[in-house]
């Protein structure tokens, strides 16, 4: 096995998006690609669906009309991601391998005739892949097209799970290396609760139906296992890719909107990290989760840039009302995820289907052909992305980290918690949207990560915080670091575990406190804090009220009403060299300013005091800043900048003008510190 390359040989930032040509006639493939160069296309994903394509029998390969399409894109300059078809298996495959199908939580068996994962436990399946894959690599190690390898596409969905006998086979093998005893497994799932004590591991089943809930620790294990058995599918097609061929390999992450895959440990397996995103329409300001999925995926690569792998030009169909992005829009979406990263801007798809289930659903060439709006919009932006390639390859540096733990949102997000209204997502956005609204650039973290070079840790959500980690977290602030830490958090150990001194217990230390009793709302009451540190104000709150045990943390806000009213709301402690705040209500975007601003304080962190619809973050170079701004808003905003818009050439020595709607990258000379922001 050679050593694959870290980043897929293109020129310059790559442009394009999946392109499924099987789905057209032979004539319009010319039509394409000529269409392509107009737009300045240099990357194409190809064959991701194309299994009864490649192999219509078992075992009978056609390969011609792939040979076919690889030498038409190299011969017009265009370079092919080449997808491995496994999310897609063929009808001959399913009728074959009946047994190779995904069983749901209730028993019934998923037929052929959609799209999605067989069962990951399948030895069948898992044999077909390999042998896919090995096929593609050995045919195509050479192709001059070929620079990247698209495994999969975006595991977990639209299933991840498997209840079938198969799967409950591999779950008791994984127990069993994990627990290695019955007792240790026993000891982890505290099953002396409601008898549920095993004897013999064939006894242990799968979190299927059951009468109320099931064990959560065994549920949180199902989903690490899950995860597991994703990711041990993905390496089988890797490894079998890599047998022959050198160009790197990735599979397209979903960041924020994913659910089945820890992806700070899937980042470790790939080469390069590859990410989709769909703007959430019933969500007015769907950008901020934009950015803040930018964020999260740049991370998980280590802050190396990454590939924007799928986004829409327009309106995707599977969502409940699909909405249209507006002249502009896609533009703004687009230089954000440059901004935060990703050197690579691609979309699903190329040329939009006439049939099938996504008919409805945008796409760089739509259905109104080249003389629409979205067509000069995507032609403008690959232009755009021309000028802009100096950026390609330099970094962005954040002060802050936002903790972020997949274990924790899978154990959080499980059943007969206090408060229904406590969502890690919700937390996590609004937080992020706090700072984002601040333009000030974050970094995720995973709680036991190393924190030492950022000014402050905020941990919105971490509900599932093991003993390391909070000591990791003690250690960061007795060394001189802020750390803010919000409520329903350091709750449980890593078997969803109540911590052995009670709620917050391991952060007691760094926080200067721990939680006696959780206090919630009932739906839709609405409870105040009353803020006394510097200017006394009133902050508005809901859903949760901590009773707090205060250990040492001096008291910045009292709950003014609702059932802790008089209490401790949120609070201060100075550790070691550093400071640790906790907030034990909900608060929202506004709200959480008046924290923020005193947070920010002690950390060290200046704001820009940019308008909030402006987003400004600086990529850094070798030897130059690339500020790139986004103006959300409908007026003109001034970004305060010297240096050049290689958009449009316009030239500043101090303050760029940017439309209302509108974008800059603007290469500058070395600014200090961290940039813009
Ligand atoms: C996902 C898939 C694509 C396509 C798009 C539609 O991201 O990877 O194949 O279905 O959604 O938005």
């Amino acid at each position: 096995m050679t050593a694959a390359a870290s980043w897929p040989s293109v020129e310059g930032l790559a442009y394009g998006g999946d392109y499924n040509p099987e789905q057209w006639p032979r004539e319009t493939w010319d039509e394409d690609v000529r269409l392509m160069r107009e737009a300045g296309v240099n990357l194409v994903s190809v064959g991701i669906f194309s299994w009864a394509m490649l192999e219509p029998k078992e075992g009978l390969y056609d390969f011609a009309w792939m040979d076919e399409l690889l030498d038409l894109l190299h011969a017009n300059g265009i370079a092919a991601d080449l997808g491995t078809p496994s999310v897609s298996p063929p009808a001959w495959f399913f009728h074959q391998y009946p047994q190779a199908r995904v069983t749901d939580k209730n028993g019934t068996v998923m037929g052929f005739g959609s799209r999605g994962m067989a069962s990951h436990a399948s030895p069948e399946y898992r044999e077909a892949i390999a042998r896919m894959a090995g096929e593609l690599a050995k045919r195509y190690a050479d192709h001059p097209a070929v620079v990247l390898w698209h495994v999969h596409n975006e595991y977990g969905v639209p299933v991840g799970e498997d209840f079938g006998p198969r799967a409950v086979e591999s779950w008791r093998r994984w127990l069993q290396e994990r627990y290695s005893t019955l007792e240790g497994l026993n000891a982890a799932w505290g099953t002396a609760f409601w008898g549920q004590r095993y004897g013999d591991w064939e006894h242990v089943v799968a979190p299927a139906a059951t009468p109320t809930i099931a064990n959560p620790a065994m549920k949180l294990d199902w989903a690490r296992f899950t995860d597991d058995q994703l990711r041990e599918c993905f390496r089988i097609e890797r490894d079998a890719i890599r047998a022959h061929a050198t160009q790197p390999v990735t599979t397209n992450f979903m960041a924020h909107q994913s659910w089945n895959t820890d992806l700070w440990k899937w980042a470790q397996e790939v080469d390069v990290v590859s990410d989709d995103h769909y703007l959430w329409s019933p969500d007015p300001d769907a950008h901020v989760g934009l950015a803040l999925s930018a964020d999260l995926t740049r991370s998980v690569a280590g802050g190396k840039p990454w590939m924007l792998m799928e986004h829409s030009t327009s309106a995707v169909n599977w969502q409940g009302r699909n909405i249209a992005k507006r002249p502009g829009e896609m533009r703004r979406n687009a230089v954000t995820h440059l901004g935060r990263g990703a050197d690579a801007i691609m979309f699903f798809q190329w040329r939009a289907s006439r049939s099938g289930a996504e008919k409805f659903h945008s796409a760089m060439l739509p259905h109104a052909g080249a003389s629409s709006r979205v067509f000069r919009e995507v032609v403008e932006l690959g232009g755009h992305l021309k000028d802009a390639a100096a950026v390609q390859g330099a970094e962005v540096q954040a002060d802050v980290a936002v903790l972020y733990d997949w274990e924790s949102l899978w154990a959080q997000d499980l059943e007969w918690r206090p408060s229904d209204d406590v969502q890690f997502r919700e937390r996590m956005r609004t937080f992020y949207e706090r700072l984002w609204r601040d333009n000030v650039t974050v970094d995720f973290a995973h709680p036991s990560h190393d924190l030492s070079r950022y000014k402050l840790a905020v941990a919105p959500a971490s509900y599932l915080l093991t003993a390391s980690s909070a000591a990791n977290l003690t250690r960061y602030v007795e060394g001189g670091g802020t750390l803010l830490v919000n409520f329903f958090s350091a709750i449980v150990d890593e078997n969803d575990a109540v911590h052995e001194g009670g709620f917050v217990a391991p952060l007691r230390d760094a926080l200067g406190l721990t939680v006696e009793e959780f206090l919630p709302l009932r739906e839709g009451d609405a409870a105040t804090v009353r803020w006394t540190r510097g200017a006394e104000v009133e902050l508005p709150s809901d859903v949760w009220q901590d009773d707090i045990a205060l250990a040492g943390a001096e008291v910045v806000a009292e709950h003014a009403s609702g059932p802790g009213a008089g209490r401790p709301a949120i609070t201060r402690n100075t550790h070691g060299q550093g400071t640790g705040w906790y907030v034990g209500t909900r608060l929202s975007v506004g709200a959480l300013r008046t924290v923020f601003d005193a947070v920010y304080a002690d950390a060290g962190i200046e704001t820009s005091g940019l308008p909030e619809t402006l987003e400004v973050v600086t990529r850094r170079g070798a030897a130059e800043d690339f500020v790139i701004a986004v103006n959300h808003g409908d007026d003109a905003a001034r970004v305060p900048v010297a240096g050049i818009d290689l958009l449009t050439g316009t030239e500043t020595d101090g303050e760029l003008e940017v439309p209302g709607g509108g974008v800059a990258v603007v290469r500058a000379s070395r600014m200090s510190g961290g940039g813009a922001d």
